[in-house]
């Protein structure tokens, strides 16, 4: 964590509460704030080497790793700020963690389909792992066109002297469909308010279709390739 996540969050805050009122927040939740961020690193770390485990763990059975990229983030001071004005969250650090499940963020990118629903049945299996919210974007996508499995999972990080449930966002996704995520975001994210044309909609959406058509082919290539 950057040593300036404090400055941050005061200038953050400035903007949704008063000075006075700032300085009362800092004084009171600064370490419990830092505290919590740490220990939401521990959660992406826990998260991060169990899905390390499976790409192992499948490869030695299958020959292949399912896996293309593991990223992580914790959300930023700003972000969470926007967020609980966004949604009107009391600001204590307690909230943060009741209210906010994607202060810790997973994005596993698989090559095929098929990856997908065997890594979530195998990471759910795990005695220390506790499903909260499951959205299948594949089988319901977006109206844009956005496809992902969401997952928020809870895992225990084991303190010096407790054990601490955290919440921990998960993305599951192919090659193709975070390519489109990727560029919709650019795209979306250089307009104002991220408003974009009727026209442009309608373009990316059929470029979801293509993606979805490709993971579809992909697909049937890998099961015909090893007969
Ligand atoms: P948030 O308040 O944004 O967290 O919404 P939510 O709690 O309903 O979560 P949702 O499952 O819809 O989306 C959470 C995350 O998925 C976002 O922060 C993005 O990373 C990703 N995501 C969701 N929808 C889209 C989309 O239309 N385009 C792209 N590029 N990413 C998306
Ligand atoms: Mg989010």
């Amino acid at each position: 964590m950057m040593d300036n996540t404090i400055a941050v969050l005061e200038q953050v805050l400035l903007k949704a509460i008063s000075k006075d009122a700032v300085e009362e927040w800092i004084e009171r939740y600064a370490i419990p704030f830092k505290e919590l961020m740490a220990y939401y690193k521990c959660a992406i770390m826990r998260v991060e080497t169990k899905f390390k485990v499976l790409n192992e763990n499948f490869s030695l059975m299958s020959d292949s790793n399912p896996i293309e990229n593991i990223e992580s983030r914790l959300k930023s001071p700003k972000s969470i700020v926007d967020k609980m004005i966004r949604y009107n969250i009391p600001f204590t650090v307690d909230s943060i963690e009741k209210n906010l499940h994607d202060v810790a963020g997973v994005r596993v990118t698989c090559s095929y389909l098929s990856n997908i629903y065997e890594l979530e049945e195998a990471f759910l299996n795990q005695d220390d792992v506790t499903l909260i919210q499951r959205k299948d974007y594949i089988e319901n996508p977006k109206p844009n066109g956005y496809r992902s499995l969401h997952l928020i999972i809870s895992v225990p990080i084991f303190l010096q002297k407790e054990k601490k449930e955290m919440m921990v966002e998960l993305q599951l996704r192919t090659l193709a469909m975070d390519t489109w995520a990727s560029f919709e975001h650019k795209i979306r994210y250089k307009k104002q308010n991220g408003r974009i044309t009727d026209g442009v909609s309608a373009e990316l959406l059929e470029c979801a279709n293509l993606c979805t058509e490709l993971d579809k082919k992909m697909e049937h290539i890998e099961s015909i390739a090893h007969l």
